[in-house]
């Protein structure tokens, strides 16, 4: 695991060259770790699709990590920045239109007319961004369709040795990806739900946000397919208790082989559910898995929706 390396000042610097040169660094978020290129680098972000087996059609998130350094490529207005100022730095990402010619920009919104951003809430992330002085394109740091990594260690079993660092700092606290709307029109749409709560996005607008149920063959987030966030075992969700032969991943009172949020938290569930299912492929042998209802408000919609796609089949 040479590629690991603890997220110092240091070793943020190195990264930050790598960035500058055209290489690869998985840099850990609130969220999950992302696999970060320099967006004005077409060859550096074409890596990431190679890297990640990732159909070129699925759009890259930009991370940026000052309000003054929003990219010259989108247009903002006044609602993009109150929302920026009311939910950044946080998991929370905007589509936005897009402007001005550039190859590498091109590749990452993959031919789109929209370009989405976010400021993540991870110091490391941040760190990078400034040292490396320009937005950081990063999708999640795993194969495409597989589940998203939590941990440095993680991304090595996913990426291995073609990601030229892994920065390390320690488990995500959010733990689901960011929530995604698009705001390139008048009518707000949520096309992810994450780690920002749908409530608290609406409760600040002050206004319903419409809902996108993706449709699988064209969705609307493209990289919200239907089979996705895949484990390697079967998944069974909405499980009210574990049939014979089942590896039961709990909730609150449901417990299991494992338990999401034994105080039944849909934050702390938020932090474990990509670990976990990891941890169930592996722990599961020849059974099969089931998981446990989980609500549906807060972080609760975010969980639903990966697991969703996870037990899709
Ligand atoms: O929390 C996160 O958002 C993490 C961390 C690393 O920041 N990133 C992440 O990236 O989840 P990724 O690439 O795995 O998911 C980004 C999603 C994809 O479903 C993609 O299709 C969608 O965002 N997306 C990107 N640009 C878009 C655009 N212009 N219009 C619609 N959807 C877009
Ligand atoms: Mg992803």
């Amino acid at each position: 695991m040479k590629n690991i390396f603890e997220a110092n000042d240091v070793n943020i610097a190195k990264a930050a060259d790598v960035i500058k040169n055209g290489g690869l660094v998985a840099m850990p978020t609130e969220t999950v770790y992302g696999l970060g290129a320099n967006v004005y680098d077409a060859k550096a972000v074409a890596k990431i699709f190679e890297a990640k087996r990732r159909p070129n059609f699925d759009p890259l998130i930009s991370h940026i990590a000052d309000f003054d350094a929003i990219p010259e490529y989108v247009e903002t207005d006044e609602r993009i920045m109150a929302l920026a100022k009311r939910f950044w730095p946080g998991p929370f990402t905007m589509v936005m239109k897009r402007k001005g010619e550039n190859a590498g920009v091109d590749l990452a919104c993959s031919g789109l007319p929209t370009a989405t951003v976010r400021m993540p809430n991870h110091p490391v992330a941040l760190s990078l961004i400034r040292k490396s002085g320009v937005p950081i394109v990063a999708p999640s740091a795993n194969l495409f369709k597989t589940v998203s990594p939590t941990t440095a260690q993680h991304v090595y079993d996913s990426l291995g040795e073609k990601v030229d660092m892994i920065l390390d700092g320690g488990a995500c606290k959010v733990g689901v990806e960011s929530t995604i709307l698009d705001v390139s029109s008048k009518q707000p749409v949520l096309l992810r739900a994450g780690g920002t709560p749908l409530e608290d996005i609406e409760e600040f607008l002050g206004e319903k946000v419409l809902i996108s149920h993706g449709e699988p063959d064209r969705p609307s987030a493209p990289g919200q397919l239907l089979r996705h966030y895949a484990p390697g075992h079967k998944l069974r969700i909405n499980a009210e208790n574990p049939m014979e032969n089942e590896f039961y991943i709990g909730f609150g009172d449901r417990d299991g082989d494992l338990n999401l949020s034994s105080k039944g938290n849909l934050c702390e569930a938020a932090a474990n559910l990509f670990a976990y299912l990891r941890l169930a492929d592996k722990m599961a042998g020849n059974k099969s898995l089931a998981m446990a209802p989980i609500p549906e408000n807060g972080l609760g919609l975010a969980i639903n929706d990966r697991i969703k796609r996870a037990a899709h089949d």
